[in-house]
């Protein structure tokens, strides 16, 4: 066992004995970060004992001079800083981490931003935590004892922030049982509990990401003060915001049970579309058998869009074109099909007109459902 040293900053220069840590790649998503990279740099190399293999990773999406920034910072530094400039940048911030996960050789991932908002003196603690529990998963967070929120600017975003950490650990409460702050973007994470490949990134939540499908076995908390930004301004937006809930339904319809009670929920909100046209196509004049039939397309236009955007974004594997043929064509199929099984259910198997109306819904909806699994969204 060796002295693993906190470094001064954090600790006033007291000594730590842990045992030795594993190698450690940071990880730092960047866009348009040019007036912190330096400072950043200085900062790590400062709080990262020389002897801990290190190695730092930016992944840019930039339309700025960031790279040469930090190319030319790197040149004081004592590790290996690569920089991975994405010409295609999916996934956002998400996308990035993973893409750096990825090129990663350590056993450990520490996943920090470039603003210094996170505090590099910390690094050495995620790390040692980890090492020294077996945890897999070591979270900084601001909603643990001794951390706290500080540069988190504004009352509208520190009840943004609460509302979603809330919603969050209501829709994952397993998954992120000992994580108070699942909407922190600082934390380390050992490479082998990582399953890239699993891992379907959509914007800034990447830790939720990791937590929900990766599923570490034990999780660790290291309390930490989020400071101000250094230089520029946050890339978070409104329509981040948006992604965020796009992120939070495809995590929770991962499964095919929820992803069909999702699939039902958004049929509901299709006959709001589907009443509106039916009723402008009547007072237009149009009689009403044609005007179903038209209304329901409202409907069904209304439904593929939503089921797309929110169900379906990673198994678009068919041309735009195909999916819609093939979606209309199951769509309107429920409608020819449900008819005649009433009146099958009625006339030979007996039944009452209300249970095999029911029935006939059930297996329709149930139908249309796999239908659009296998025929639209093929793997
Ligand atoms: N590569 C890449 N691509 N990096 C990005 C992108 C992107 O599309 N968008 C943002 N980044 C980088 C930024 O350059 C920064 O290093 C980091 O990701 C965080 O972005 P900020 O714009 O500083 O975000 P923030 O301060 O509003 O949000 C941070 O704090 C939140 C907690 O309040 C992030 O850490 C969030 O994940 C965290 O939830
Ligand atoms: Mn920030």
């Amino acid at each position: 066992m060796s002295v693993y040293e906190t470094p001064a900053e954090d600790s006033l220069g007291e000594l730590t004995a842990v045992p030795e840590p594993g190698a450690v790649t940071v990880i730092i998503p960047s866009f348009n970060e040019s007036g912190n990279v330096r400072e950043l740099l200085r900062r790590i190399t400062e709080s990262v004992p020389s002897r801990v293999p290190c190695e730092v990773i930016f992944v840019d999406d930039s339309t700025d001079d960031t790279p040469e920034q930090v190319a030319k910072a790197a040149q004081d530094c004592p590790f290996p800083v690569s920089v991975i400039h994405r010409e295609v940048p999916t996934g956002g911030l998400g996308g990035a981490v993973v893409e750096g996960i990825k090129a990663a050789a350590s056993d450990w991932v520490v996943v920090m931003d470039a603003d210094l908002q996170h505090p590099p003196s910390l690094v050495p603690e995620l790390i040692a935590t980890g090492e020294a529990s077996g945890a897999d998963l070591v979270v900084a967070s601001r909603y643990t004892k001794g951390g706290s929120r500080a540069g988190l600017a504004g009352g509208y975003r520190v009840a943004v922030s609460r509302a979603s950490t809330w919603l969050t650990k209501g829709l994952f409460p397993r998954a992120l049982r000992g994580i108070s702050d699942p909407m922190s973007g600082f934390f380390a994470i050992r490479r082998a509990a990582v399953m890239a490949e699993d891992l379907r990134p959509l914007g800034y939540k990447i830790l939720m990401e990791l937590a929900v499908r990766c599923g570490p076995r034990s999780v660790r908390e290291v309390p930490f003060v989020f400071q101000d930004r250094f230089a520029g301004e946050s890339k978070s937006t409104a329509r981040e915001g948006l992604r965020f809930l796009r992120h939070l339904v495809e995590l929770r319809t991962s499964k095919p049970l929820w992803r069909m009670i999702a699939f039902g929920l958004i049929g509901l909100t299709g006959f709001v579309p589907n009443l509106l046209a039916l009723y402008g196509l009547t007072a237009a004049g149009m009689h009403y058998l044609p005007a179903e039939i038209v209304a329901n397309q409202f409907g069904v236009a209304w439904n593929f869009l939503l089921i797309e955007v929110l169900l379906f974004r990673t198994r678009r594997h068919r041309r735009l074109s195909d999916r819609v043929g093939r979606y209309a064509v199951i769509a309107n199929a429920d409608l020819v099909l449900r008819i005649p099984l009433i009146a099958f259910l009625v006339g030979s198997w007996g039944m009452s007109v209300l249970p095999a109306t029911a029935t006939a819904l059930i297996l329709t909806f149930v139908l249309r459902f796999a239908g659009t699994e296998a025929l639209v969204y093929t793997r």
